[in-house]
C-alpha cells in the first residue's frame, strides 16, 4: 500500500523542502518505511546529504498542490529526534533516519527507520474534492508522462468533482493547478514553434 504525505526535508544550509511523496510502509520491517524519490527531486538530494526527514500525514487536498508545484509559506514546528521540521497542522507524522539508499535507475529506493511516532484523532471523513485535488497535483507533476488532451480533460473530471463538493480552499487551489498547467502548456506550445 502507498501512503501519500507530505515529506519535509532540511538542505544542508538547514532550509526547509516540504513535497508530496508516496511511502510504504514496509511489512515485516518493523518500523521501517520505503520512500521513491525521483532523483531529480530536492527531496531526494536532502534525504542523502541529511539521512533524515519528517513525513507527514495531511488530509488538506490543497497542501498537496502548492508544495508540488510551488515553495509555499508553512506554520512548522521542529521535530523532536532528528534535525528537522514538522508540519504543524498535520494528522499524524513520522520522524525518520534514512538506512539504505539505493540510487539505480531514475528513482531511487529509501529505506527509513521511524524514530518517533505521532498519530492524531479525528481526520474528519473522507471529502472527493481534496481526494481530487491529489490526483490533480499528480498529474501535473508528470507532465511530461501524458498527452496534453488527456491531462486537460482529467483535470476538467477533476474541477468538476472539487466545484461539487469542496469549499473556497479547494476550490482556489484547483484553480491554482489549472492556471498552472495551462501555463506550462502555453510555453510547451511556444518553445515547439520556435
Ligand atoms: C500525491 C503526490 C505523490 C507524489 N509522490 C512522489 C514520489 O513518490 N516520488 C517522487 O519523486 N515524486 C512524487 N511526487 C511529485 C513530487 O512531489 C514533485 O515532483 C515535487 O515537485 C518534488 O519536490 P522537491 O523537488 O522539492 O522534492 C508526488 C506528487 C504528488 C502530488
Amino acid at each position: 500500500m502507498i501512503i501519500e504525505t507530505i515529506v519535509t526535508t532540511l538542505d544542508t544550509a538547514g532550509r526547509c523542502n516540504p513535497a508530496p511523496m508516496g511511502v510504504v510502509p514496509l511489512s515485516g520491517g518493523e518500523g521501517r518505511i520505503r520512500l521513491y524519490p525521483f532523483k531529480t527531486t530536492h527531496t531526494f538530494c536532502n534525504l542523502k546529504a541529511t539521512g533524515a526527514a519528517v513525513v507527514n500525514m495531511s488530509w488538506d487536498g490543497a497542501l498537496y498542490v502548492y508544495t508540488a508545484l510551488g515553495d509555499p509559506e508553512l506554520p512548522l514546528i521542529p521535530a523532536d529526534k532528528i534535525p528537522g521540521l514538522v508540519l504543524r497542522d498535520n494528522w499524524g507524522y513520522w520522524e525518520v533516519e534514512v538506512e539504505e539508499l539505493w540510487e539505480e535507475g531514475e528513482r531511487a529506493a529509501v529505506t527509513c527507520r521511524i524514530v518517533k511516532e505521532m498519530a492524531r484523532e479525528g481526520m474528519g471523513g473522507f471529502n472527493r474534492a481534496r481526494a481530487a485535488l491529489v490526483e490533480g497535483a499528480i498529474l501535473a507533476t508528470r507532465l511530461h508522462l501524458n498527452s496534453p488532451a488527456s491531462i486537460r480533460s482529467d483535470l476538467e473530471r477533476l474541477a468538476a468533482i472539487v466545484t461539487r463538493t469542496g469549499g473556497r480552499r479547494e476550490r482556489e487551489a484547483m484553480n491554482f493547478l489549472q492556471e498552472y498547467v495551462e501555463r506550462l502548456r502555453k510555453v510547451g506550445d511556444r518553445n515547439a514553434a520556435d
